[in-house]
Formats: C-alpha cells, structure tokens, sequence
C-alpha cells in the first residue's frame, strides 16, 4: 500500500467528485493520505475529511501564500484546531514547536531562508515536501533530522537536480506525496493529480535509486506511519 504524505483534498478541484475520489483510493493501493490545510478554512475543510474517512489524516497550518491577510487571531484558532482527532502535522513553525507536532514545511526557492529557520528551532521534526533544493541543501536537512518528501515534480524533464538528490538520500528518511491536485506525474502531468498516481512518484524513486518499487512502496509506506504517528494495528 501506499502512503500519499500530502494531497489537498480540500482544494476546490475535487468538489465534483471528492468523496468517489477518496473512497475509491484504497482499490487503488492507496491506504493512507495526510490532507494539509493552507489556511484556516482549508484546515477545518481537511480536519472534517479526516473524521469522514478512516484512511484520511489533517495537518493544520497557514500556508505561505495565504499569509498576506494573517492575523494574530487565526493562531489561537490553529492552536485549537491542531488539537483535534487525527490531526498530524502542523504547517506553522513556532506552533509545531509549542504542540510537540512534526511540521510540513513548503520551501520553494527560498532555501537559505528555510534553513535558517529549521536551524533557528533544533527541537522541531519535520519534512521539507516537495523538496527541490541541491545535494547539500539535503545532507544539511538530513543532519539536522529532517525527512524529505517527493512528488511528481521528479517525473519532469526539467527536475535536472532529482536524481542527484535522489541517489543522496538514503530511502529510510523520504516519503512519497502527490500534491494534489496540482504537479501530476509524467505521462499524466496536466491532468488534475490525486493519489492514485502517487505510485508514479515510489517508482520514479525506484528507477533512479536502482530498487524494487515494492521496496520504495514499503519503506515510504513505514516512514510516514512513523513520522506523523499513525496509529496501526
Ligand atoms: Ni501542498
């Protein structure tokens, strides 16, 4: 089974059919999901399908391009929100520090920045999705503790930095995403993305690191049950 560490479910692209989506995933190899909200709204939208749908999982947080109208009050309203059931993750720093929650932390083309602030909070676990720094960028991150995550961002002509990167970490500290519904992997890139083409991502992986896909699928799978405390039988 695969485990699609961050899909936005709640995004306005899947209000024909979001329900059929998500139910359908489990016939599909899918068996878990992490739905992180952007704003406080998104975050209430993905804590609602978190306590619909057993395989669904929340992370709260206020995304960076949403942080224009910020105000100090949606804290006190994220603090709240980050302490309901199945919520695992948090995507707002300082708060992920306060609550003992491991953070989703969006870096995009703001590396130096990023690092800054991970080095700023050493007690805070967390992973860089949709990861697209350099090799060095990585072996810091993987120093300091950091998991990385990929989607099908790597499956692009253009992803020149992948599979250096790729090679650099070791399997046992990546997880696979989707990103959903946007960066669908080749040859569906165009499409509305969702978690059933995160399979694309884990065989990607496989391909550049010489591995059995069943290998990548497994491992990714055991890393995200432990990095965000996924209860499992
Ligand atoms: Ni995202």
């Amino acid at each position: 089974m695969l485990f699609d560490t961050h899909a936005h479910y709640d995004d306005e692209a899947f209000d024909p059919d979001r329900r059929e989506v998500l139910a359908g995933l489990p016939q599909k190899g899918v068996g878990l999901v992490v739905d992180p909200g952007c704003t406080l709204t998104s975050s209430e939208k993905a804590v609602a399908l978190a306590a619909e749908f057993p395989h669904v999982y929340a992370a709260v947080g206020l995304h960076p391009e949403n942080c224009h109208d910020f105000q100090p009050e949606q804290i006190e309203r994220l603090r709240q929100l980050a302490q309901r059931e199945k919520v695992v993750a948090i995507g707002e720093v300082g708060l992920a520090e306060e609550l003992k929650l491991p953070v989703i932390f969006h870096d995009r083309e703001a590396h130096g920045d990023s690092l800054a602030i991970v080095r700023e909070f050493p007690a805070v676990r967390g992973v860089f999705h949709c990861f697209s720094g350099s090799v060095e960028m990585a072996e810091e991150l993987l120093k300091l503790g950091w998991m990385l995550s990929f989607n099908g961002a790597i499956t692009f002509k253009n992803a020149r930095k992948a599979p250096e990167v790729i090679a650099a970490v070791p399997l046992e500290r990546m997880m696979v995403e989707t990103d959903a519904p946007y960066l669908t992997p080749v040859p569906f890139r165009g499409k509305r993305n969702d978690s059933g083409y995160v399979h694309l991502v884990a065989e990607k992986i496989a391909q550049l690191k010489g591995l059995p896909a069943e290998q990548v699928e497994r491992q990714t799978w055991e890393n995200g049950v432990r990095f965000f405390g996924i209860p499992q039988e």
